[in-house]
């Protein structure tokens, strides 16, 4: 397998072929824990992986360079899936100092405990001199957590991103041209929609210093690295930031007697009149992970619930909470729904459109148990709204 960046610059991590839950994010491709080893004069290793992976990470060292001769661990990111192996991997390594900045210092000793540590706290702009390499770094606060950096190697090119570019794709192969293209921005597009999403603004800061670097190779936490189309992915980046509208609108729902059901079918019916792209999407059989996917890129959508004990159904809380969380900007909504004798499942629904900003396109569209013609034609005018709102949000494509 290859596993050579560049020559002294190897990948030291972890496939993880069978991981199929990431915090929530269902990783149906699994993923990669990256890991890097510089060998220079002074041998650094970039990032760590999942505690239970730590001996094969280990092993993938020692295999390159004598444990003992590692100088530095470089920690770009606290979160366990970079760092619970650093544990053992200090262990491993006696001689290897711990270089990070100093939230990423605090960060591990919360998690670790790791008082002791023989830490080098660096800060924003510092460089470590490696021998003919150096290494640069650079802080990415939000993306996706406070202590977030990068680092850079200005004599290779190389960025080592931390999570930013990255995909959950388990892969024997490094580098994203082994791959079909489609492909890798496919997970990348799934991995920034369910990970980086709320961090629009830090995403953007962070784009406009790494952007300016001259970059030849990216390589992330997870996945594939980024080669011969980084000008791909850092145009993506540009558009998912902003969560860039196009022409298509989102319906999803969760119904109980089919009622709320024939309305979202109503509501897409009114979008098939019209040339936007549409999805319906039953929250009861469709993952989160694909429904926020989907949404990114959305100009509006509508959400659709039955009353279910004067409230919303609970798989579509779970959504929304999720949603509201990922916080999609942008985005124009309505909520919609039949009930029996409480009105509460779509106006609870449309509490959650609220909360999350988006710009609310109609008051609630409520049926009492079953919808009639009259309410059908409303739906459909509805999925019209939906239509001109994308072609507005929209108008070139
Ligand atoms: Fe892949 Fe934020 O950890």
């Amino acid at each position: 397998m290859q596993t050579q960046i560049l020559p002294n610059i190897d990948w030291v991590g972890h496939i993880d072929w069978t991981v199929r839950d990431f915090h929530g994010y269902r990783t149906e491709a699994g993923s990669t824990y990256n890991a890097y080893l510089v060998r220079d004069t002074k041998t650094a290793v970039i990032d760590s992986v999942k505690a239970p992976y730590a001996a094969d990470l280990i092993a993938h060292v020692a295999a390159l360079t004598p444990l003992d001769k590692v100088d530095y661990i470089v920690c770009n990111h606290a979160e366990p899936d970079h760092s619970s192996a650093l544990p053992a991997l200090r262990a491993a390594c006696p001689n290897a100092k711990i270089v990070c900045n100093a939230k990423c210092r605090d960060a591990l000793q919360a998690h670790f405990g790791a008082m002791d540590w023989p830490f080098e706290v660096i800060r924003d702009g510092d460089s470590l001199p490696l021998g003919a390499r150096t290494l640069q770094f650079f802080d990415t606060p939000m993306v996706h957590w406070p202590e977030s950096m990068a680092t850079f190697v200005p004599e290779d090119g190389i960025l080592f991103s931390m999570d930013a570019f990255g995909q959950h794709l388990a892969s024997s192969q490094r580098f994203e041209q082994e791959l079909p293209l489609d492909v890798v921005l496919g997970h990348a597009k799934t991995y920034y929609a369910n990970i980086v999403m709320p961090y629009g603004k830090p995403v953007s800061q962070a784009l406009a210093r790494l952007g300016a670097l001259p970059i030849k190779t990216i390589c992330p936490s997870h996945g594939v690295c980024w080669r011969k189309h980084i000008p791909d992915i850092l145009a993506c980046y540009q558009k998912w930031m902003v969560c860039a509208p196009t022409r298509k609108a989102v319906v999803l729902f969760s119904s109980m007697w089919d009622s709320t059901r024939l309305m979202a079918k109503a509501i897409t019916e009114g979008i098939a009149e019209t040339n936007v792209a549409f999805k319906l999407i039953d929250v009861n059989v469709t993952h989160d992970t694909e429904t926020v996917t989907e949404l990114i890129d959305c100009a509006a959508f509508a959400v659709g619930s039955a009353t279910l004990n004067q409230g919303m159904m609970p798989n579509l809380a779970r959504t929304l909470t999720y949603l509201r969380g990922l916080r999609p900007t942008g985005k124009a909504a309505f909520a919609f729904g039949s009930y029996g004798w409480s009105q509460k499942g779509a106006s609870e629904a449309e509490a959650y459109l609220q909360a999350m900003k988006a710009e609310i396109l109609r008051p609630v569209l409520v049926c009492r148990y079953r919808p009639d013609a009259s309410t059908l034609e409303a739906c459909r005018e509805a999925g019209r709204q939906l239509a001109r709102r994308a072609l507005a949000a929209a108008p070139a494509e």
